[in-house]
Parts: C-alpha cells; structure tokens; sequence
C-alpha cells in the first residue's frame, strides 16, 4: 500500500547533493529511474526534476523489511528515501552531475506504485510524436523536456525583473473581447446572457495596451496568452504566448534600445551568450532583395544576385518572358555544389514549385568555364559568360535562377536558399544572429480580397516622408514597423502607432472600411484618441519561439507543457469535443454539420 509523507521532509533535491556533504544524513524524494537487484544489494536510480541519484540498498545497512520492499521498487515508482552521502564505491559517471556521489540507503518509503509506461522516461526519446503527446504526463517528465520548461520558467522571471527596473507596469487585459475581422481567424466564445452573440478571445492584446498609454500608464507589460485560429506549422500554435509591451512618448529608437538590452540580458543569462549590441538593422527592401525574405537567417551567405540586367536580350524565352511581364530574373550560387546529381536538382526544381515557380533553371560550371546547364542551349557564349560573371560563378559551383513576378522570384529562392544551407550543414544551432528588419511596407495587396489589408496591423504608423502617397500609390508607403528575426525566425514584431485621428481614420478608408464600420469595431478606440493620445509605440515577442531558439528544439511543442497538434486538436485531453444538449440550448444554439 502507498505511503505517505507523515512528517517526513525532503531535504534537497537529488543533483543538488555535493561532495562536502559526504557523511551527511538527506532525505530525497522522487520518480525511480530504475532499479537493478544483483542479490545483497540493489542499486536504484532516483530521478527529480534536478537530476539523478544513485541510490545503494545493502542488507544490513538497511534492515530486512526495507530491503524487501526495495527489492519491489519498479520504473516510475514514487520514494522517500532517507541516507547517508558517500563517494561512488564503483566507477564515478561522468555524465551524471552526481556521478562521483550515492546515498547509502537507511530507510525508505513506497509512496506510490507505478504501471509500466507505454515508454521509457529518458532523455532525447525516439518515441513517436502521438504517443508522447497523448501521455504528456509521463512526457513532460523527460530530463529535455523538464529543461525546457524551467528555462521558460527563467525567462519568464528575468523578463519581468529587467522590466519592472525599466518602468514597466504589469497590467493584464481581457480574453473575453469582441471579435475584429482582421489578422487571423478569432477564437469565439458564445455568450449565455446575451444569446446569439459571441466574445472573441484575443489575438493579441493590441488595442487594450493602446488604451492603457491613452490612459497614461506608459510603459506597459504582460506576458500573455494569445489565440489564433490558424494553419499550424513547426512554430505556430492556437495559443501562444507573448511578451507583450507599449511605451509612451517614444519612437522606434527607443523601443529597440530597451529590447536590445532584454535580449542581450536574457541571452547572457540563460545561455551565457554575449549579444553584439547595436543589432544589425536591414530595411525591409534589402532583405528581399539579398535574401528573398523578410526574416532571413544571416548565419550564412548565399545571396540572391538580380541578373535581370545581364539577360534582359538573351535567346532564353522563360527569362525574356518574365521580364517583359514586369518580373524579374534571380539566382543564387550555391558554390562547391557542382557535381550535384540530376535527380537533386530535379528535388529542387520540384520544391520551388511549391512556392509557385513554374520552374528552375540550373547552370554547373566546369573547370573549362563551360556549363552543364538546361537552358545554355537557347544562350550566346557570351550571354552565357556574362550571366556566371554576374552570379561570381566559378568551376565547381552551382548556378540556380528563377524568373518570375517578384513575389514568387523571392518566395522560392528565399526558401532555397534555407532548403540548400540544410543540405549543406551550414547551419550552427550554437549561433545567434540578430536582425532588425525595418520599414516594412504599411500596406500588402490580397488578390483573395481584392483589396488592401494591413502588413502588420492597421495602428501602425506610415513613414511620414511616403504618407503623401496614400492616394497615389498605396503599396508604396513605408510603415514605421518593426521585426526582431534570429536565425531566420520571426522572434517578435511591433510598430509606432498612429497616434493622430485623421490618419487613423484614412487608414480605415483605405483597409476598405466604411466610417461607420471603423466605428462599429473601433469605436471605443477612436473614441479615446480624441481625449489626448500620446504618441505610442510597441512590440511583442513569441515567447514560445524565443524559447525555441534558446534551447535549439525544433518545434515549439518542446517549448509548451501541454501544446496542441497539427489539427489544433489537445491529444491527451482530447479537446475540442462536442458539449451536451443542455449546454447548446442554453446558449441558444444549434449545431449543423456540412454534409460530408
Ligand atoms: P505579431 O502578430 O507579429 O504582432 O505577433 C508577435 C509575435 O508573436 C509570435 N506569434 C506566434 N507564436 C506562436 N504561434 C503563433 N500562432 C504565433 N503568432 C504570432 C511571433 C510574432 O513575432 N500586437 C502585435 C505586436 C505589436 O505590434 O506590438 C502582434 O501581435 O513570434
Ligand atoms: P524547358 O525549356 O521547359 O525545359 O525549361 C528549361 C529550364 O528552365 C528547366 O530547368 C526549367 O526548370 C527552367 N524553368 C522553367 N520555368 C522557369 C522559371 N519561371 N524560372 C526559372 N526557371 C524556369
């Protein structure tokens, strides 16, 4: 039968045990690792969040009863123990913490048995995804995991030290809101007191932390739980969490100045990394066009080179096609590559296309400058000659273009130039390289709409020196918009916002909002702005991601003590679910599933 505690007190946790309290008696409690009987003494391994203890039961040194019940210690099963510290009397694990110590067990206590699990709690678990997820309980037992969270957990603290010293107030906004068409798909909420309606839960905290600088709190944090209705990915979830903040009486210096210096804090702390401080900046503009993405990595080069110029008159239709339908002609060269074989390629040529290239044009070139290409057939030697020169092509590389509308040139060579550094291992987990990417256009053109949307949100502040060009040209006014990229992954984001209500008001306009829609889902907001509006900026971190990158995980899943899958869906809780009869009629709805 279980035991329990009865006074008993846990001295310390298992790794924390040192050599100076060699002789000491300590009580230690926790999971059993495992145990191994080898006849007058059974050896067990005890596992705590801290680490792992290696436990000595010796007949005699224990008495008869709690030999015997050591000998029934099993996986997983829950003890007290209580001992004395001494050196390893056999070979000293060098991979354990406490390797060089155990604990001469005196008396112990079975304070919960345990069926076997479905897996083995251990370290870097080749267990499969579904299986982990359901038993997330004995999941999140795992050293890796435990690791994950308590570095979380660490963040989370230093976050709200470094800011509180800053100035930053901690105030918590609402997660019952009303529902906003833009940016993601909401999360609803039906609400019984007011039948059909719906609360939304909030995407970010966006308006509320404007309202509290309009309320004159100026310097706001939260960290806080966000929810989007969207197509999960490796560093996507429904619920996310954000460091969330907004300044008051700044601009984008002084919003970056701060974060530099959390980042740089946190890095120090958690990782001991040093962060080069100013963090590079790059527009917007140029990352495209270097890097064909707005968040690049910058741990290696491979930059896109535009030889629309060198091939605007050469005898190649797919290129001359393309730049007379107003695109462009774009390559990188992956050097050393070569004597890639014709099936890679034709891999490359097949992943491009999911970012809509039509195709991918390739060029080896060979010691005696010539190429092993598909398209040199339809060029002049020296059109030929010319493109290499352009690309900085020398024997061994490999020359990989594609010609298309811009969009589409950027989007495929940006994701091939990852897909490239991953099949060449020129990505470091070890490095971390810092961008502030800037000047983001204010405006993006949805073909789906048929109209403008917001790129970042519609608070944000346009560049005053392109606001002129609101009427004229719309897709060409820069915001005062900002992100924070690390090794290619979009740490953070945030903007000044418009402070003023007649730009807010145009900005409305030119999202396609009637005044009187502005203020059937703005209003309260608008509203504030004409009672004294500092002017405002802010940013908000993923601080899932963060984490990510911090540990170097490959999903944010590792990062989330209970996190969802692909379909949105919580494997072990098993929601969502359907909710009963009486639920749905007291709120007054009716379910009605599409036929198929
Ligand atoms: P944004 O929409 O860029 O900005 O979000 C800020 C950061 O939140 C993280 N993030 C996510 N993380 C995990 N799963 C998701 N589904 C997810 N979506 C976003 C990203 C992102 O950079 N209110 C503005 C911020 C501001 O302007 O101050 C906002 O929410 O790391
Ligand atoms: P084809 O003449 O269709 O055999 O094409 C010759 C080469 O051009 C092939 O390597 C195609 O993959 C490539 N190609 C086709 N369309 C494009 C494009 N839009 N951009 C770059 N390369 C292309």
């Amino acid at each position: 039968m279980a035991e329990s505690m009865q006074g008993l007190k846990r001295t310390c946790r298992c790794a924390e045990v040192t050599k100076e309290q060699i002789g000491d008696t300590v009580t230690l409690m926790g999971w059993v690792q495992k145990a191994r009987n080898k006849g007058g003494i059974i050896f067990v391994d005890l596992r705590d969040r801290s680490g792992i203890m290696q436990l000595i039961f010796e007949n005699g040194e224990i008495d008869e009863d709690g030999f015997e019940k050591a000998g029934r210690l099993r996986s997983e099963f829950v003890m007290a123990v209580t001992g004395r510290v001494a050196a390893r009397s056999g070979a000293v694990n060098e991979n354990l913490a406490t390797g060089e110590l155990e604990i001469r067990c005196e008396s112990l206590r079975i304070l919960s048995e345990s069926e076997t699990p479905p897996f083995a709690v251990e370290e870097n678990s080749k267990t499969r995804d579904e299986v982990r997820l359901r038993n997330r309980f004995l999941d999140l037992r795992r050293p890796d995991i435990q690791r994950n969270m308590m570095i979380r957990s660490r963040v989370a603290r230093l976050t709200r030290e470094f800011m509180a010293e800053e100035g930053f107030l901690e105030i918590e906004t609402p997660m019952l809101i009303k529902s906003t068409p833009e940016g993601a798909r909401d999360y609803v909420v039906p609400s019984r007191v007011h039948p059909g309606q719906f609360y939304a839960l909030p995407q970010s905290p966006q308006i509320f932390k404007q309202l509290l600088m309009c309320s004159g709190y100026d310097r706001y944090i939260q960290i806080v739980k966000c929810f989007r209705d969207e197509d999960l990915r490796a560093d996507r979830q429904p619920e996310f969490t954000q460091i969330d903040m907004e300044l008051s009486f700044v601009d984008v210096d002084d919003v970056i100045d701060v974060n530099e210096r959390l980042l740089a804090y946190l890095f120090k702390e958690i990782l001991g990394v040093e962060v080069q401080l100013p963090i590079q900046r790059m527009t917007w503009q140029e990352c495209m066009d270097r890097f064909g993405s707005d968040k690049p990595d910058l741990r290696f080069g491979m930059e896109l080179t535009d030889v629309s110029e060198a091939v605007k008159d050469c005898g190649f239709g797919v290129f001359t096609g393309a730049l007379a339908a107003g695109g462009t002609v774009r390559g990188i060269n992956a050097k050393g590559q070569g004597a890639m074989p014709r099936k890679k390629i034709d891999k490359l040529t097949e992943f491009v296309r999911d970012y809509g290239a039509k195709g991918l044009a390739y060029a080896a070139v060979q010691e005696d400058g010539t190429c092993k290409s598909s398209f040199a057939r339809f060029m002049k030697p020296e059109e030929m000659e010319a493109l290499i020169a352009a690309m900085g092509g020398e024997p061994g590389d490999l020359l990989l273009f594609a010609a298309d509308k811009n969009k589409v040139v950027w989007d495929s060579l940006g994701a091939l130039r990852l897909e490239l550094a991953r099949q060449m291992d020129l990505l470091d987990k070890k490095e971390y390289r810092f961008l502030w990417v800037t000047e983001f256009p204010l405006l993006e053109w949805s073909e789906e709409e048929q109209r403008y949307t917001a790129m970042h949100h519609p608070f944000t502040m346009p560049m005053e020196e392109d606001w002129e060009k609101i009427d004229t040209d719309p897709g060409a006014v820069r915001a005062k918009a900002y992100d924070i990229v690390l090794n290619g992954t979009e740490l953070g984001g945030g903007s000044v916002r418009i402070h003023q209500n007649d730009i807010q008001s145009k900005m409305f306009e030119v999202l396609g909002f009637t005044p009187e829609q502005a203020h059937e889902q703005f209003g309260f907001l608008l509203n504030a702005f004409k009672y004294g509006v500092p002017p405002h900026a802010g940013l908000a971190y993923g601080l899932d991601r963060l984490i990510m990158l911090m540990v170097g995980a490959d999903t944010i899943r590792d990062v989330i003590a209970f996190p969802k899958v692909k379909d949105a869906s919580d494997l072990m809780s098993e929601a969502p679910s359907a909710i009963d009869g009486k639920q749905l009629k007291e709120l007054c709805l009716r379910v009605e599933l599409p036929e198929n």
